[in-house]
């Protein structure tokens, strides 16, 4: 630098090591402030090659195009730049997920059902409304399921309709305890196999069981009627 040749060299270097710490300190009030949790961006781009894998062949620049690591050279924040993404504004911690017909099928049937692995929202501790309506999952990976279920204690709403779920996957749902919102509707729930049903959300003040396979008996019909 042409600037240092003029002071001394000790104190040159100084200097120079001054500013390049005040140009670090600046970069990350403009970036690393706002940005969104590390393992929270990582586990969003295990969902999309979730969705991608379930999906499919030919459709992989359809699913969640905005979740990516950075946007023409732009760093791409995973909580103002992805879709369906929303963070809190003072944690920037996920708050909300909507992967509402995120999964890509030629044809639409119970054929083609895949399995949710729930392991995936293991990290997003602050998460209250997740929308995985029209995937065509069948059901979960068991595997752990219940520890996966468990660590989602903010969770709000979700909204499980248009899928192939049955009754299997009750037991996990009695378990998200914080639930006011529960959305069923076009599912194959029969409501009849489980007489606790979900009888554990006690701050439960929404279900729809609309369009299910065969809900005339059984403790989710009486639940139901309950709530209404
Ligand atoms: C965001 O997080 C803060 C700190 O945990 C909390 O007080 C606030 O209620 C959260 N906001 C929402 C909208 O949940
Ligand atoms: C997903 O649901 C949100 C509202 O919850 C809606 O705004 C959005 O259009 C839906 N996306 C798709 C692909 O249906
Ligand atoms: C489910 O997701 C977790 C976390 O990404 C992964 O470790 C596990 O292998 C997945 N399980 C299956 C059956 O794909």
């Amino acid at each position: 630098m042409k600037s240092c040749s003029a002071m001394e060299s000790t104190s040159c270097i100084k200097f120079s090591l001054m500013s390049l710490i005040w140009i670090i300190v600046l970069m990350n009030e403009i970036h690393g402030y706002k940005a969104c949790l590390e393992t929270e961006r990582t586990a969003l781009l295990e969902i999309k090659s979730f969705f991608i894998s379930v999906s499919d062949i030919g459709y992989d620049d359809e699913i969640l195009p905005s979740w990516v690591g950075e946007d023409d050279g732009m760093p791409s924040d995973c909580c103002d730049d992805w879709e369906g993404v929303k963070c809190n504004a003072t944690t920037r911690r996920v708050m909300q997920l909507s992967l509402n017909y995120t999964e890509r099928l030629n044809y639409y049937d119970g054929t083609s059902a895949s399995l949710m692995n729930m392991s995936l929202f293991h990290p997003f501790e602050e998460l209250q409304s997740l929308d995985l309506s029209g995937n065509g999952f069948a059901g979960i990976y068991e595997n752990r399921a219940y520890d996966s279920f468990g660590s989602l204690k903010q969770l709000k709403m979700l909204n499980l309709g248009f899928n192939y779920f049955n009754d299997n996957i009750l037991p996990y749902l009695n378990t998200l305890t914080s639930l006011t919102t529960l959305i069923l509707n076009w599912n194959s729930i029969e409501g009849s196999r489980t007489k606790q049903g979900l009888a554990n959300l006690r701050y439960l003040q929404v279900l729809d069981l609309s369009w299910n396979a065969d809900m005339t008996s059984g403790s989710l019909t009486r639940l139901g009627r309950l709530l209404r």
